[in-house]
């Protein structure tokens, strides 16, 4: 295969590889940009990142054998990751939407055996094959739309055999799709239908025999629960994740999402990787959170999608907490597949400035789901993970919103877009 030769971009966006850890603070605005940049990608990785002057001078004999890409005008980034997805899932809720849009609420849905539970219906019943299939077709939309890794959960069988079939789906689709594609394991997602008023037998159940068998099969990375009023409490989302970490399953949590619920502090004490959501976090919670290291995970999308004030980001990044952003890809709440979008309603709706909003989407995202020494940068002798876009610098990307600015994507060197 050719080496691929990116000459003269506007801007190269290498998010200073030399930086090690989560950026927070003032260090999630250094992008390393790098003006009149080059590239170049060869088995897969990336050999070396410069000016192009610089490696003209490196490269110039070897210029016939390489497939040269005229940058000018275009902005260069890492492959954007994507940091929480429940990509794999059966069916939709289009009625739902219209029924929310009419006054009903996101928890009500819910409660009534709707929203979460409609989507456990449709899944249980989809074969493995079709949910494949169109987890597939999802994940296309996702790498047009700039990403090269992402995260995906289960949490949509509520049950064994279902769970299961999830994480198998998500294991072959990593194995076949050119994203990366990183699996946890939500089987507390929601106490099912079947275990209504049994809420403690489900608990156990998840204790006693999912973990052991996900962590047995080796199927998931990552332990997440949704830690809400009427969902989990936070003492049992305590007891599943500290299961989990027995088995070696890494804690996220689902917290404060609709009702402050102590999810934060839980997040920091369990020794979450990451917490999602926070729109509620109490300011205890997020100070616990930056001291422990603990990155919050946002996701505007989903915030405007239910109507609600976005999380506080700005607060977060003040008090020294390392911030990702995500689509939150789902069938109730953010049925999206749109990264830059994302990266706009960051700016706009929680007021973090387009550098960290890049930032955010990046090397922070990578962070937050064990990724972040293999993704998220420019680096040289690390996999070639590259989007192209056709805007002249980062800034204009964030301006220009609700559009694909995607040009190019290359996955492991290899043109994907
Ligand atoms: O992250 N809040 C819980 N879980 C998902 C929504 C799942 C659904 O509505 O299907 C979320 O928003
Ligand atoms: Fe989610």
């Amino acid at each position: 295969m050719k080496p691929i030769w990116i000459k003269h971009a506007s801007q190269l966006v290498t998010m200073e590889p030399e930086l090690k850890g989560p950026r927070i603070g003032n260090a999630m605005s250094e992008l390393g940009i790098i003006e009149d940049g080059s590239v170049w990608m060869e088995s897969g990785k990336v050999i070396r990142a410069g000016t192009t002057r610089e490696l003209e001078l490196e490269f110039e004999d070897r210029e016939q054998e390489a497939e040269v890409v005229d940058g000018a005008g275009k902005l260069v980034t890492p492959g954007l990751v994507d940091p929480h997805t429940h990509v794999v899932f059966g069916g939709t809720r289009e009625a739902e939407f219209e029924r929310r849009l009419e006054g009903a609420s996101y928890m009500e849905i819910m409660n009534a055996g709707g929203g979460i539970h409609a989507t456990s219906r449709m899944t249980r019943e989809a074969s493995e094959e079709a949910l494949f299939e169109q987890a597939y077709t999802r994940l296309d939309s996702f790498l047009k739309h700039g990403v090269t890794t992402l995260e995906g959960k289960s949490g949509y069988g509520l049950n064994l055999e279902t769970e299961l079939k999830q994480l198998r789906v998500m294991k072959k689709l990593n194995s076949v799709h050119p994203i990366d594609l990183i699996s946890t394991f939500m089987g507390a997602h929601a106490v099912p239908n079947e275990y209504k008023g049994q809420e403690e037998a489900y608990v156990s159940l998840l204790i006693d025999t999912m973990i052991p068998m996900v962590a047995k099969d080796d199927l998931a990375r990552f332990n997440d629960v949704f830690c809400e009023k009427n969902v989990f409490t936070p003492n049992q989302s305590e007891r599943i994740l500290e299961a989990g970490k027995r088995f070696g399953l890494i804690p996220k949590i689902h917290a404060d999402e609709i009702e402050p619920f102590g999810g934060a502090e839980l997040a920091a004490k369990v020794g979450a990787i990451s917490a999602e959501h926070l729109l509620k976090a109490s300011d205890e919670g997020i100070r616990a959170m930056a001291k422990k290291g603990t990155i919050a995970c946002l996701l505007p999308a989903t915030a405007l999608y239910l109507r609600e004030e976005a999380a506080n980001a700005r607060k977060m990044i003040d008090q020294g907490t390392a911030v990702a952003i995500s689509t939150d890809c789902n069938p109730g709440s953010s049925p999206t597949t749109s990264m830059p979008l994302v990266m706009n309603l960051a700016c706009i709706l929680m007021r973090m400035t387009p550098a960290e909003a890049l930032c955010a989407a990046t090397v922070n995202a990578a962070y937050a789901i064990g990724e972040g020494e293999q993704a998220g940068k420019i680096e040289e002798g690390k996999k070639a993970d590259l989007v192209m876009w056709d805007v002249p610098s980062y800034q204009m990307l964030q301006y220009a919103f609700g559009v694909n600015h995607v040009q190019a994507v290359w996955k492991k060197g290899v043109r994907v877009v």
